[in-house]
């Protein structure tokens, strides 16, 4: 599980905050994009550099108060949407003049000790697992969506072996009562044959469920489309991810827009040195050693980084053909 934040000292730590620092140099001034606000860990960091303006995102309403906040503050210097990232093409901007954009996916320790979002195995009550804008909760998923379909979810966004069992399982009792969050936890418990002791045996369905509810495959995609569209030349789009789908469609679209051969091969039209983008490390930046010590929830972060060389218009669609199965699975939404 994810997240920025130290639990035993309730304290908030932004993942590899110096790393992405020293990558996108506040200090020489410019418009930044934060995708993730959350507690605004980021934010803050780049606002102490003068000659800077953050605009920052998040699909939490409850992001409202903090950023507050910081807009009587650093009014002129931030700027604060309740949107998702996927809509990062919508933002009015004055020009396209933006230097970094940011985005540090996944919740907030916050958010998952929040009893109403129902994040964590942890909860009781209702399955929610919303973290803002969302149109179905993770309660209609587990009691309405068919057998077949509860198994591609469980398997493709959750990884998870037992994934039949334990879709069969949630259909056979959702008949005798609906399915709560601890009721769910105990079907998990009771279908999985072997245990991982590592992690709880709830992990992977609930990643799978919020993954599902908050369409994190789609936003991924998108938002990684449209902050290439914003972002001017020269300009650097940072990624930190927290699970191996997410650091997959990062490595994915990162590479195969810096490589030569995939661009020619998929566009003919564009000449081989057009790369959109030039790759900014090649094996992923990790926490270091002393972040580990002090964050022990960062240990499954993962930074990738890419400055973009040129505008180069219809890069999307080799991107979209890929991960076209997973945002396919996401689609089985229009079901509910
Ligand atoms: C890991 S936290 C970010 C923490 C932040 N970097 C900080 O230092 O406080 C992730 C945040 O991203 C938000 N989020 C997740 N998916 C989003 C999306 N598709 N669009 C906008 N915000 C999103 C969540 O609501 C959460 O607040």
């Amino acid at each position: 599980m994810n997240a920025t934040i130290l639990p035993e000292k309730e304290n908030h730590y932004p993942v590899l905050l110096n790393e992405i620092i020293s990558i996108i140099t506040p200090q020489y001034g410019g418009t930044f994009i934060d995708c993730t606000f959350g507690q605004g860990g980021y934010t803050k960091k780049i606002l102490e550099y003068p000659k800077t303006k953050v605009i920052a995102l998040d699909r939490d309403p409850e992001s409202l108060k903090i950023s507050s906040g910081l807009i009587e503050k650093f009014n002129k210097r931030f700027f604060f949407k309740n949107k998702k990232f996927s809509q990062l093409d919508e933002l009015e901007l004055n020009n396209k003049n933006i230097n970094s954009i940011i985005f540090d996916l996944g919740f907030s320790y916050t958010q998952i000790k929040d009893k109403n979002k129902g994040l964590s195995f942890n909860s009781y009550g209702d399955l929610n697992m919303k973290m803002g804008l969302n149109e179905f909760s993770a309660k209609d998923v587990i009691n309405k969506l068919d057998k077949s379909d509860l198994e591609k979810i469980f398997k493709f966004f959750g990884d998870e072996k037992d994934s039949k069992k334990i879709a069969s399982s949630i259909v056979k009792n959702r008949k005798k009562n609906k399915i709560d969050t601890q009721g769910l936890v105990k079907i998990i418990e009771i279908s999985k044959k072997k245990r991982n002791h590592k992690i709880h045996v709830a992990t992977k369905i609930f990643q799978s469920l919020r993954i599902f509810v908050n369409k994190e495959i789609s936003e991924l995609i998108y938002g990684l489309i449209n902050a290439t569209k914003i972002l001017k030349p020269g300009g650097k789009i940072v990624v930190v991810t927290f699970h191996s789908l997410e650091d997959k469609i990062v490595k994915f679209f990162f590479k195969s827009l810096s490589e030569k051969k995939s661009i020619s091969r998929y566009m003919p039209e564009v000449k081989e040195e057009d790369n959109l983008f030039q790759l900014g490390n090649k094996k992923p930046i990790l926490p270091s050693n002393s972040e580990l010590k002090m964050n022990p929830p960062s240990r499954s972060a993962k930074l990738r980084y890419v400055i973009k060389e040129k505008d180069i218009f219809n890069f999307e669609k080799e991107i979209l053909k890929k991960f076209n199965f997973l945002i396919e699975i996401e689609n089985l939404s229009k079901k509910l």
